[in-house]
């Protein structure tokens, strides 16, 4: 098959879910699971520079998170400022430019100013787009575009809303993965995801292989993308 008949997906996004299960399967506190999760997402984030993905786009941490035990929120926010302090010269020596999507409503001074840092240090990057969604949800998303066209007087339209929304100016995914045997969206890219190619793993995010991401774009690449139009128009 010739390349315009496989395309590789030009972005995928990923719920990284499971790493609470992973955890608990070992009786190990929950956030042992999280810094797994993190060295899982280092692999991947490698593993898509080295296969021609140009946007990587992960849920790290959604509004409803909020909700949990207030010592896993604090963990997970330690952990994001420990891992940029950890992996941030590799991200930049792989050419990886870092975004934050989200709002940084409720975020501590020393988050946020970390998360602004690592934005602009990377901000030149090329190689692959990280676009880590934290504090982040799509419901919210919708609603912060809406009201920024209001405020501003312009007309809602599909472009418009589009231009608004957090995640912009990335593409709408192509690929969205959701690990440890779920299957739901989770109030996640739920606007960009209209037309994405939906792939469920069994596997517990800390587990999640190179191998399985390979898997994932083999799948993708066996699905007919319609966009509403019929086979026979694709031909
Ligand atoms: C869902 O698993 C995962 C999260 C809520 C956090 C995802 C975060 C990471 C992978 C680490 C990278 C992010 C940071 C903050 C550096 P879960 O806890 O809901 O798993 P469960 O369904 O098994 O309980």
């Amino acid at each position: 098959m010739s390349d315009t008949q496989t395309p590789h997906p030009a972005h995928i996004a990923i719920v990284m879910d499971g790493n609470g299960r992973w955890a608990s399967q070992r009786f190990l506190p929950r956030l042992a699971g999280h810094k797994q999760g993190v060295d899982a997402l280092m692999r991947i984030v490698q593993a898509c520079g080295s296969r021609n993905i140009s946007t990587l786009t992960v849920f790290a941490f959604s509004s409803e998170n909020w909700n949990r035990p207030t010592e896993e929120v604090s963990g997970l926010m330690d952990l994001l400022v420990g891992s940029l302090g950890r992996e941030l010269d590799r991200l930049k020596k792989e050419g990886v430019r870092l975004r934050f999507i989200g709002t940084r409503a409720g975020l501590t001074e020393k988050v946020s100013a970390r998360l602004l840092q690592a934005e602009l240090e990377t901000a030149s990057n090329r190689a692959l787009t990280l676009n880590v969604c934290f504090n982040y949800g799509g419901r919210w998303d919708i609603v912060q575009a809406a009201n920024a066209l209001r405020e501003r007087g312009e007309p809602i339209t599909e472009q418009s809303l589009d231009a608004a929304l957090a995640l912009s100016p990335s593409s709408d995914p192509d690929l969205f993965i959701r690990t440890g045997g779920e299957y739901r969206i989770s109030n996640f890219l739920l606007w960009q995801a209209a037309y994405a190619e939906l792939f469920f793993s069994p596997r517990l995010w800390p587990d999640f292989t190179e191998q399985d991401l390979d898997e994932a774009i083999a799948e993708f690449q066996k699905r007919e993308r319609r966009f509403g139009k019929t086979s026979e128009q694709l031909s």
